[in-house]
């Protein structure tokens, strides 16, 4: 059974359209990411969830409870809801303790006593803050201080856990160790979650599903595999991990593949999903990570070039190159040191490449 169920919401402001026809279900204990570029709706989706925010139009049931009904007349105020919130600003009260964090969030609630005190324990244990919990939220890291502002979630054992971007305020190295420990706790809970980022690394490492927005629409939908190795859009190409794109022309066909040219007199053999016309223009994309750098003296396949790698970019585990081709950049990655200003033998792996209408 589906644990969130949210059904053609819409949000209006004056004659903005925020959100159009945003429908999608979670499963209970899933791990859900609205991934997105900023301004597309990913706040305001959540928050509509929360209750924090009326929308226009749709439906809203959580664990068969109905949060909001526009047809109907509903909307149960963001008090009643019992789901656990946690922003991007996530403020813990400064004058508390870390343990009277947590307490008072179980007050509000009319929870005291020796039952607050176990909860309040086992919350602070769950982040691996039990040891802080006398210290104030001043002399606490901010890595430290984002566990406890998580804790003082889960301490009244949310039926939901919505969290909007909870990451983007840690430094790189302290994300990444949030990020695994965030995955392992949501998994040892099993808390339905639902996360906001527009971050696609910690979508992809993070989520069970993904949901792609952009412009206050969801753009794809499924796996965090299906979303990175087959995006159904430039759009979602673009934004979920780079890619090189470039612009081409339907100039033949042979045996299922279509015959593009890129430019002067390079040409490339894609094999698109869909059947392109002679002389239509395609987006073509491949991963930085596909294209291959051939050594020794492998037969020939088709899309392989000899080109001028006039571009190096050391990244650590990896370099980044450059070349031209056919007038267009692109940019691969190898792990294995090319020198710069050498001709190298290149190959863009058929399957690799994905193909767009202009249009899409
Ligand atoms: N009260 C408001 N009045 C007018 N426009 C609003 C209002 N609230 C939000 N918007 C607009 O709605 C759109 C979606 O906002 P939202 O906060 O949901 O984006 P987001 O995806 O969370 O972006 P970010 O990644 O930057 O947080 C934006 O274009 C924003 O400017
Ligand atoms: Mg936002």
């Amino acid at each position: 059974m589906a644990d969130v169920v949210v059904q053609n919401l819409g949000r209006r402001i004056g004659n903005l359209e925020i959100l159009k026809d945003v429908s999608f279900t979670v499963a209970e204990g899933e791990f859900l990411t609205l991934l997105g570029p900023s301004g597309c709706g990913k706040s305001t989706t959540l928050n509509a969830l929360a209750g924090l925010d009326r929308p226009s139009a749709g439906r809203i049931v959580v664990g068969g409870e109905t949060f909001y009904d526009e047809a109907r007349g509903i909307f149960v105020d963001a008090r009643y809801r019992n789901l656990g919130l946690m922003f991007q600003s996530y403020a813990l009260w400064p004058h508390m303790t870390v343990a009277q964090n947590l307490d008072f969030t179980l007050e509000i609630r009319k929870l005291r006593g020796a039952e607050a005190r176990k909860r309040v324990m086992e919350s602070l244990e769950l982040v691996d803050m039990a040891q802080y919990a006398g210290r104030y939220p001043g002399e606490l890291s901010g890595g430290q201080q984002q566990r406890v502002a998580l804790a003082r979630t889960l301490v009244y054992q949310p039926k939901l856990l919505l969290l909007d971007e909870p990451l983007s305020n840690l430094d790189a190295k302290l994300r990444d160790r949030a990020r695994d420990w965030l995955r392992d706790l949501q998994r040892r809970t099993g808390v339905t979650t639902i996360y906001v980022t527009h971050d696609q690394t910690e979508a992809l490492s993070l989520s069970d599903r993904i949901i792609v927005m952009n412009q206050g629409r969801i753009v794809q939908h499924g796996t965090p595999t299906t979303i990175y190795e087959t995006p159904g859009s430039m759009f979602v190409a673009d934004f979920v991990g780079a890619s090189n794109a470039f612009e081409a022309e339907v100039v033949g066909f042979e045996e299922g593949t279509a015959r593009l040219r890129l430019g002067e007199d390079t040409h490339i053999l894609v094999r698109p999903e869909f059947t392109p016309e002679l002389g239509e223009r395609l987006t073509v994309t491949i991963r930085p990570e596909r294209i291959e750098a051939v050594t020794g003296d492998s037969a020939a396949e088709p899309n392989d070039f000899s080109v001028l790698v006039d571009a190096t970019s050391y990244q650590g585990a990896r370099t980044v190159y450059g070349f031209a081709l056919g007038g267009q950049r692109v940019r691969f990655e190898a792990a294995a040191g090319l020198d710069s200003d050498t001709t190298a033998r290149i190959r863009l792996p058929v399957e690799a490449i994905r193909v767009y209408r202009a249009d899409a």
